[in-house]
C-alpha cells in the first residue's frame, strides 16, 4: 500500500491503482469517456485529466483512468488549469459530433454552452474512444473491429472495410458504445442468419461459446430474446462483460503443459474442436511429447472413413512407432498437409498449425465420451502431474519447450525426454494414456 493526497486528503491505496479508480472509490467525479473498468485503459478521451505534483517537480496534468498511484503524489481533480483543459476537450467534442447526448451531458455539467470551434456536420458520430475495439479484443476474443488510418481519417471498422467472419453480432460493441454510433447487431445477426455457416451459429449464446446448444422461440433475434434481457437485468452488464468468453477461452499452463479450455478431451490425449459442421483433430501438449522428434507423422487421407477408437494417427520414430485412435467416427474431409513438411508442427503448435485432421462426423461423431470444460481441466491437471513428476524422477530435469523460461523449466517437457535421455517410451505411455 501506499500513500498519497487527492483533493488535500490523505489515502492509502494499492500501488497498482489507477488514480480514477482511487477517485471513484472516495465518490470524486471525474469525467470519463473512453474508460471501462472490464478494460484495458486507452486514454484517448482526455476527459479524465487531473494534476499531479510529484515530490518537488513542476505539477502537470496527466490522465487518471491509466495513471497509477504512486507514493507520495498530490492530487487534484478540480484545480482551475484542470477544469480548464476538461472544458477545452469537450469543446472539441461539441464540434465534432454535437448531436450526441452524452457529449452535451458532459458539455452542461463542465459548465460548457457553446463550441468555439467550427461544428462538423458529420453523420459519423464515433469519437474513437476505443471501446468497441477493446471489448471485442479483450472480452469476446473476436477481433472482428481495429482502427484504420490515422489523423483525421482514423476510424474503426472490419479489416479492409469488409464484413468480417470473425464478427460474431454478440452485440458487445453496441453495449459500450458511448455516442451510439455502434448499431450491428440486428444486420450482422440477418447475415448470420442468412449464411452458409448461420445454421450453426444462431444464438448468441451459443456463438459466444457461453452455451452449447440453444434453441429459440424468438428465431434466434436477440432483441426480442426474454433470455437475453433476464441476463441484462440480472448482470447489470452485456452478458459478455459478465462471463468473460475471451477468459474462458485462453490457453493456461498446468505444470509446464499448456491446456486449453475450449478444447474436448479424449483419453487417449486428442483434442476435438467443432467448426461449423466439421471438427477439427489434433494432439494436445501432452501427447504431442511424442511427436517431437518424429521422423513420421502418418495421418489418413482425405475421404477416408474414420472409426471411434480406429487409428487415426501414427507416430514414427527410428523403429518405434505409436498409434493414437481417434474418438470419433466420420470421414475425413482435410488433412493438415504441413506436417508432411514439418511433423513437428505437432509439437511445437499442438491446438494451432499443427492440428492433424477435420472430420465430417457420421453416426459414431458426437463428442459426448470426451471431457471437456469443468471436467476437463481436473483431469488433464492430474495427467499433467503425473508426467511432470514421472520426467523429474527419471532425468532429474526437463528441458524448456520454448528458449528463456528456464525459470520453470524443471517442469517443462522438451524434446521427447523419454527417447533422449534414457527413459522408456511404455513407460511414458503408460503415464499418459492410463488415465
Ligand atoms: Fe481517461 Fe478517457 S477516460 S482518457
Amino acid at each position: 500500500m501506499i500513500t498519497l493526497t487527492i483533493d488535500g486528503k490523505k489515502v492509502k491505496a494499492a500501488e497498482s491503482a489507477t488514480l480514477l479508480d482511487i477517485a471513484r472509490k472516495m465518490s470524486i467525479p471525474i469525467p470519463a469517456l473512453c474508460y471501462h473498468p472490464d478494460l484495458t485503459p486507452y486514454g484517448s478521451c482526455r476527459l479524465c485529466t487531473v494534476e499531479v505534483r510529484d515530490k518537488g517537480r513542476e505539477s502537470r496534468l496527466v490522465t487518471a483512468c491509466n495513471y497509477p498511484a504512486r507514493e507520495g503524489i498530490e492530487v487534484r481533480t478540480r484545480s482551475r488549469r484542470v477544469l480548464r483543459a476538461r472544458r477545452l476537450l469537450v469543446e472539441l467534442l461539441l464540434a465534432r459530433c454535437p448531436q450526441v447526448p452524452v457529449i452535451q451531458e458532459l458539455a452542461r455539467r463542465l459548465g460548457v454552452e457553446k463550441s468555439r470551434f467550427r461544428t462538423e456536420n458529420r453523420e459519423n458520430t464515433c469519437v474513437l474512444c476505443g471501446l468497441c475495439v477493446r471489448v471485442c479484443r479483450e472480452i469476446i476474443g473476436a477481433e472482428a473491429i481495429g482502427f484504420s488510418n490515422r489523423g483525421i481519417s482514423r476510424r474503426v471498422g472490419a479489416p479492409f472495410g469488409i464484413d468480417t467472419e470473425n464478427c460474431l453480432a454478440c452485440g458487445a460493441c453496441e453495449y459500450v458504445c458511448p455516442t451510439g454510433t455502434m448499431e450491428m447487431e440486428i444486420d450482422r445477426t440477418r447475415k448470420i442468419k442468412h449464411s452458409a455457416t448461420g445454421t450453426v451459429r444462431s444464438c448468441k449464446y451459443v456463438r459466444l461459446g457461453l452455451l452449447d446448444f440453444m434453441i429459440c422461440s424468438n428465431g434466434y433475434e436477440c432483441w426480442r430474446c426474454e433470455v437475453d434481457q433476464a441476463m441484462e437485468d440480472r448482470f447489470h452488464t452485456h452478458p459478455a462483460l459478465a462471463f468473460r468468453p475471451a477468459e474462458q477461452r485462453r490457453a493456461f499452463r498446468l505444470h509446464g503443459f499448456t491446456f486449453l479450455p475450449d478444447r474436448s478431451y479424449s483419453a487417449w490425449h486428442v483434442w476435438a474442436k467443432p467448426m461449423g459442421r466439421l471438427i477439427r483433430l489434433g494432439l494436445d501438449d501432452l501427447a504431442s511429447t511424442f511427436a517431437a522428434r518424429a521422423d513420421r507423422i502418418d495421418l489418413p487421407g482425405a475421404g477416408d472413413s474414420l472409426e471411434r477408437n480406429g487409428p487415426l494417427v501414427r507416430i514414427v520414430v527410428g523403429k518405434r512407432e505409436l498409434t493414437i485412435p481417434s474418438p470419433l467416427g466420420g470421414k475425413v474431409s482435410a488433412v493438415n498437409h504441413d506436417l508432411k513438411e514439418d511433423p513437428m508442427l505437432v509439437w511445437k503448435a499442438p491446438y494451432h498449425r499443427g492440428w492433424l485432421v477435420m472430420v465430417e462426423p457420421g453416426p459414431s461423431g458426437d463428442l459426448s465420451g470426451l471431457r471437456s470444460g469443468a471436467s476437463a481441466a481436473p483431469w488433464f491437471d492430474g495427467q499433467a502431474s503425473r508426467m511432470a513428476v514421472f520426467l523429474i524422477r527419471k532425468t532429474g530435469k526437463t528441458t524448456a519447450r520454448e528458449e528463456g523460461s528456464s525459470q520453470n523449466s524443471l517442469f517443462q517437457v522438451g524434446p521427447l525426454v523419454s527417447l533422449t535421455s534414457g527413459c522408456h517410451w511404455e513407460e511414458v505411455e503408460e503415464i499418459l494414456f492410463s488415465g
